[in-house]
């Protein structure tokens, strides 16, 4: 069997468009323009990088972007004094802080201080609450690109058996309530999981998201089953530093009946997916009509 290559690339940029044209409305109509304020402390490479990437496609969408860059030694009461006023600011409907902090800082008390109606990112804990009890919230980026191409490829996911490989925060809790919300079978699986290939085994979705460079190989996945791979990891290889998922993507592409290459497969949806929860949340801020087909 060769799997379909589920091409989050072409799927983001479709995406991308359709947040434009909304965009363009909402300023015609109403004359609003959404906000995303993005908020850097330090300088981590790989954090400049997708900080830089952000600001370029919000700003490619017609929205306004608010860069905040701050020293690495900037202090918990200087940060939470800038949140607090992006929480003020009209103008801003969506606040990122982007992860992870300097340790001196409380990323917990970071993240719950951002208004939870502009927490773009769905960490605050009161979007997690709402979404574990299946109501209205942000709906963390990753996740909801992973949802988006899963919904794409299968149309329904009711009944599916659902194996989500990783526990975070960012993507393996929240993918797991997403997976249940729509009424699939759920197990999330981790490095201590007694046998953790026969539970791979069993999936007819399996979402890696350990950060673990290959982790997944081919003989770990049911034939015909859907892979989505979560991970973005550099490695060296030939002499070369090369992209890699949590997937071993050849032979698992040899045995999947669809996949997310790495990359090209997820990473691009989170950004866009970011790009759809401002323009969310920009609508229900003011009382309009949210997107269809943009959100969980
Ligand atoms: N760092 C890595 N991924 C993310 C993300 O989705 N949001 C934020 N804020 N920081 C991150």
């Amino acid at each position: 069997m060769t799997a379909t290559i589920l091409d989050g690339k072409a799927f983001a940029a479709k995406v991308r468009a359709q947040v434009g044209e909304h965009v363009a409305r909402l300023k015609a109509q109403h004359g609003l323009t959404p906000g995303l304020a993005v908020v850097l402390v330090g300088e981590d490479p790989a954090s400049q990088v997708y900080v830089k990437s952000k600001g370029k496609q919000t700003v490619e969408v017609g929205m306004n972007s608010y860069e905040h860059r701050l020293a690495v030694d900037t202090s918990q009461e200087d940060l939470l004094a800038l949140i607090a006023t992006l929480n003020a600011d009209p103008a801003v409907h969506g606040i990122l802080v982007q992860l992870p902090l300097p340790g001196h800082l409380n990323e917990d008390l970071v993240i719950n201080s951002i208004d939870p109606a502009k927490d773009v990112d769905g960490f605050h804990i009161s979007n997690v609450g709402l979404l574990s009890t299946g109501q209205k919230s942000m709906v963390p980026c990753t996740p909801l690109g992973c949802l988006m191409l899963l919904r794409d490829h299968h149309g329904s996911l009711s009944g599916l058996s659902a194996v989500v490989v990783g526990r975070s925060n960012i993507v393996g809790k929240p993918m797991a309530q997403l997976l249940l919300r729509d009424s699939c079978t759920v197990t999330i699986a981790h490095s201590r999981t007694h046998d953790l290939a026969a539970v791979c085994r069993a999936a007819d979705i399996l979402v890696a998201a350990v950060g673990r460079p290959e982790m997944v190989p081919g003989d770990w996945v049911k034939p015909g089953a859907t892979v989505i791979d979560v991970g973005i990891n550099r490695i060296e290889r030939g002499g070369k530093t090369v992209l890699v998922g949590d997937v071993d993507f050849g032979s698992a592409a040899a045995v999947a009946g669809a996949i997310t290459p790495v990359p090209g497969g997820v990473g691009p949806m989170t950004i866009a997916c970011l790009l759809a929860n401002t323009l969310t949340a920009t609508c229900r801020a003011n009382g309009l009509p949210e997107p269809e087909g943009l959100t969980a």
